[in-house]
């Protein structure tokens, strides 16, 4: 599945700084994200609940169970194909409810002998065939034994046939079901989705089967081993248009029932898993293309979308991106066609169904007007991610979902490789980064993280796998498999590849075959030499939770390797069969010139290469391709950051911005000291690139956060303007007075960062400039003549600067607007305004379903909670109304922790602490549902944030006020 992880770049992190306001946008936007985030920071690691505690069912002989009590299915039967039949009804029936009716005929041989079926089925309503809810027969010569009695198991998912005999092995069957399902708007199985087109409603049947839906859909064997063949057939209204994994092969006009309809045909898939399978009648239109061997590509989307041009950068980009991907895993795509979908109302990002990819619109459409370069950025991205799977995870897939981090961390990481093939001109690779490695770093550097890998009995239960679904398994995943591509080399790493797709292709494989096969391409090629093998080399990463930081003293040659721990005072009570020591492949540089890479396989160890004295430095973790932190002796430190005040670009882009992350992040783990981290900023003046400028203001972000109402704000104010100043300067001058979008890709960020924070750091000449733009479109709210990069930061800014008409404005263009994207960026720009009548009123508008849609009211709090002046006001406002607010806003509402969250950021003061415990002992009658944890980690957090600001702010205050002038 595609992450659901983009911020949109034009909420670019100009705007964290300015009103401080758009991290709330950032959540509101990646709701689906945080929900996967939220997910892994609250599962339980420790204690009685934990899933790896849990007894495993198979092995527990205290608890004797029957067959299909176990989550897992008896290995005793293999399907072998399938015939599936649906017919999806896209109006209600007489009682107003949406359903879908169908057939399935099973092939499958038994392989031990047993007298029980047993095949998934949930939330179907199977036909009766002589008082069983089945047919069996015998294939060939085999002769099926009668059935004894068929039930249902609600807790497993199962149809259970009991047999009066048993099934001969090697013999094969036929189980026939007949079944009807409600085609709900859940986004789960074969499901419905409404959108309103030119005024009227319209019905898509469509399906998403990862994990363990393609059960809900028709009775199958829905585990991803359990792979077979499947010959599907669509029923469908005349006038509408069925699709599935296979190319349609015939369509025939019929009526059933007394209603003219057609039915659609579609060639055999491959052998594959039931998780991939897609099923979608829709009125759809498509633009094609084909490709070298009569390869079809088709866009799908709805027909103003594809007349608007919408679909054209995704056809133009697909197939680039296949191209890259046959060259690079050295095999052919498996299929006959290759159909993108845009889906007005999907859940996740994108889902790599084979032959049939279905993605939420802002996933594959692109409108050259409206859509930011941030917008295009994303598509180019989850397109190469999702076709990525189609021979990683779709021809080779794994064996059970305790593997997943392979196939998503891998998919996560040749993203980038399939992108850059398409947009070269991007430099996209080095946003891993940025979007992977320092973001997963930041959970993976706590207590609570979690190993990538986990054993097979530790996964069984629906919700268990879909906990898999979590940042560490994707960005971690991505980070540690670069990192072995790095260390192979690329050449090495694709051999061992494709060796394997080619040897596993339509069967099934778990994670150490990955490592066999490289491990042959390695001792394949004549020179090659790593330590260990590849195995072992990586169960360090894979097997332990967390990272090591490597502290290189340079006066001595001395390296040592440590678990980093952002806070050093946490337990971790997870023990480590490898004693929390990993096998570090270091690439390095001695003064600008690249050495050889040096493997730390010890705890502590010297390689006399790295001592350095005089003008000389050591940098390691050149181009971050480690999954690791570095520190250095002070002495290095200081030639580090001398070299960057005086001729920065002698390290690459990506190792300033992990200069600047590592040493944020070190400070934070007390590990070296605050100011040692500030100076890392000093040289931003000189710097014009987007990534260090980002990573720097996301790890300031911090500081204002705790500083913006203290006597700190003045000096970090005036030193983040000095700073920012020059790249404003900058961008006027390359977009020749701001007429002009800068040409190269992450300068168009960049360029929202530049305009963000100097109009709230108060750069001449930003807060008039915005407010011209702001001012032309207010007098022609027709033609808004800001562009779709800017908008956010635009917006936001001039909300902030100006006053009630400004925001009234913004409340009518909120209010009429026709696209998602728009109305989000307007809602988030309002809780901007400073004036706190203003942010009074939005808040009670929020409460108000008339005004602001209830789904999105606490995500409106929270914005205004991000807003210096808000932050005040929206706590009154909840406090105030908890009972209230919990009632209608509170249950079952995943984000509602995030309202907490998003409140309680600032908190610093022994004032606030004693409020936030009052606030809990207040309302305990009155509960705080999913919000529990968050309130829980926010006095942690909050007693965490007084200790830091008691230790940093004097010397903080120093420090900004020395520098800014
Ligand atoms: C599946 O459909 C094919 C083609 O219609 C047919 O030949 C075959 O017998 C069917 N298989 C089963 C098990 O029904
Ligand atoms: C798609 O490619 C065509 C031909 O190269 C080009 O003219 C067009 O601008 C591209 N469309 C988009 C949206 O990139
Ligand atoms: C690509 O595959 C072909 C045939 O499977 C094989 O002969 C060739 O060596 C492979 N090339 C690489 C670079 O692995
Ligand atoms: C981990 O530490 C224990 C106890 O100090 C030691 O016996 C064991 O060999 C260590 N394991 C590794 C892999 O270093
Ligand atoms: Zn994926």
């Amino acid at each position: 599945m595609g992450k659901v992880y983009y911020v949109s770049k034009n909420v670019g992190l100009g705007m964290l700084v300015l009103a401080t306001v758009a991290l709330a946008t950032i959540i509101a936007l990646s709701i689906a994200y945080d929900k996967e985030r939220a997910k892994n920071r609250s599962k339980p690691e420790n204690g009685a609940t934990d899933s790896t505690s849990m007894p495993t069912p198979l092995t527990t002989p205290s608890t004797p169970k029957e067959p299909w009590d176990h989550y897992r299915l008896p290995d005793s039967l293999v399907p072998v194909s399938y015939n599936v039949t649906l017919w999806p009804r896209l109006k209600p029936n007489a009682d107003g409810m949406y359903i879908f009716t169908g057939s399935s005929a099973v092939i499958f041989s038994c392989v031990k002998e047993t007298d029980l079926i047993i095949i998934h089925s949930n939330k179907l309503n199977l036909s009766n065939f002589y008082g069983h809810h089945a047919k069996l027969s015998g294939l060939g010569d085999a002769t099926a034994p009668t059935i004894q009695k068929t039930w249902l198991v609600v807790k497993t998912h199962y149809l259970v046939l009991q047999l009066r005999s048993a099934l001969a092995v090697g013999a094969s069957y036929v189980l026939y079901t007949e079944f009807q399902g409600e085609l709900a708007d859940d986004l789960e199985g074969f499901y419905r989705s409404e959108y309103t087109e030119d005024g009227v409603k319209k019905v898509v049947a469509t399906s998403q089967m990862q994990a363990t839906y393609a059960r809900k859909s028709f009775p199958c064997f829905d585990e991803p081993a359990m792979k077979a063949v499947f010959t599907v057939t669509i029923i469908h209204d005349r006038g509408t248009v069925a699709l599935s994994n296979g190319r349609e092969i015939g369509t025939a006009d019929s009526v059933i029932d007394g209603m003219p309809l057609r039915v659609t045909t579609f060639e055999p898939t491959e052998r594959m898993s039931t998780y991939l399978l897609a099923f979608i009648v829709s009125d759809f239109v498509n633009i094609q293309s084909t490709q070298n061997n009569n390869l079809l590509i088709r866009i799908w989307a709805r027909r103003k979308a594809i007349e608007d041009r919408q679909g054209d950068y995704a056809l133009n980009v697909t197939g680039p991106i296949l191209q890259f991907y046959e060259h690079y895993y050295n095999a052919t795509y498996p299929l006959s066609k290759s159909d993108q979908i845009a889906l007005p109302d999907f859940n996740a990002g994108a889902m790599e169904n084979w032959g049939l990819v279905t993605y939420r619109e802002t996933a594959l459409l692109y409108d050259p007007i409206m859509s930011s370069t941030g917008n295009k950025e994303r598509i180019t991205t989850v397109i190469a991610h999702e076709l990525a799977h189609m021979w990683f995870g779709n021809l080779v897939t794994l064996q059970w979902w305790n593997d997943l981090w392979l196939n998503e961390g891998f998919a996560s990481y040749v993203e980038y490789l399939g992108a850059d093939y398409a947009e070269p001109t991007w430099n996209i690779k080095d946003q891993i980064i940025l979007s992977d490695v320092h973001k997963v770093f930041a959970v993976d550097a706590l207590a609570s993280s979690h190993p990538l890998s986990r054993r097979q009995e530790e996964v069984n239960t629906p919700a268990q796998i879909s906990e898999m679904f979590n940042t560490i398994s994707y960005s971690k995943g991505a980070a540690v498999l670069r990192m072995l591509s790095q260390f192979l080399t690329e050449p090495v790493f694709a051999k061992g590849l494709s060796s394997y797709l080619n040897r596993f292709a339509f069967g099934n494989t778990v994670y150490p075959d990955l490592w066999d096969h490289l491990q042959q391409a390695v001792q394949n090629t004549p020179g090659m030499h790593i330590p260990h093998t590849v195995h072992n080399i990586m169960n360090r990463w894979t097997l332990q939770m967390g990272f090591p930081v490597v502290t290189i003293d340079t006066r001595t040659g001395s390296i040592t390797q440590k678990h980093f721990l952002l806070d050093p005072d946490s337990v971790v009570d997870r023990p480590s069969q490898f004693n929390y020591t990993w096998f570090v492949p270091i690439k390095w540089m001695k003064t600008g010139v690249e050495q050889q890479q040096y493997w730390l396989l010890q705890k502590t160890d010297a390689h006399i290469e790295m001592r350095v004295s005089g003008e000389d430095w050591v940098l390691a973790n050149t181009n971050v391709s480690g999954y690791f932190r570095v520190n250095y002796d002070l002495d290095n430190w200081d030639r580090l950051l001398s070299l960057l005040n005086t001729n920065h670009q002698a390290l690459s882009i990506i190792n300033r911005a992990q200069i600047i992350d590592d040493a944020f992040n070190l400070a934070r783990a007390k590990i070296i000291n605050t100011t040692l981290a500030l100076r890392t900023t000093k040289y931003l003046s000189m710097e014009r690139d987007y990534i260090p400028w980002e990573s720097a203001l996301r790890n300031l972000d911090y500081y204002i956060l705790m500083f913006d109402r203290t006597e700190v704000y003045g000096a970090l104010q005036s030193y983040l303007k000095k700073q920012i100043q020059p790249l404003f300067e900058y961008f006027k001058m390359i977009t020749a007075n701001w007429t002009k979008v800068p040409t190269g890709h992450t300068d168009q960020y960049n360029q929202v960062n530049a305009i963000g924070i100097a109009c709230s750091m108060g750069v001449d000449g930003c807060r008039e400039l915005i407010k011209s733009w702001y001012r032309q479109w207010m007098e022609s709210p027709h033609h808004n003549p800001i562009h779709p990069n800017l908008k956010s930061t635009v917006y936001c800014s001039a909300i902030a600067f100006g006053g009630v008409e400004e925001w009234d404005f913004a409340w009518r263009m909120f209010k009429n607007a026709t696209l998602a994207s728009e109305a989000v960026r307007l809602r988030s720009a309002m809780a901007c305004t400073k004036a706190p009548w203003l942010l009074n009123r939005y808040l009670e508008y929020t409460l108000d379903p008339t005004k602001i849609r209830k789904q999105d009211a606490t995500s409106t709090m929270q914005s205004i909670a991000r807003n210096t002046v808000g932050m005040p006001l929206a706590w009154n406002f909840i406090r105030a109304r908890w009972s209230y607010i919990f009632q209608q806003y509170g249950r079952g509402s995943f984000s509602f922790s995030n309202l907490v969250n998003g409140i309680t950021k600032r908190f610093s003061t022994e004032f606030e602490l004693q409020e936030l415990k009052k606030f809990k002992e207040d309302n305990l009658h009155v509960g705080f549902g999913s919000a529990t944890l968050a309130l829980e980690q926010a006095i942690e957090k909050t007693t965490a944030n007084i200790k830091w600001v008691t230790e940093n702010k004097a010397r903080v205050l120093k420090w900004f006020t020395e520098e800014s002038t």
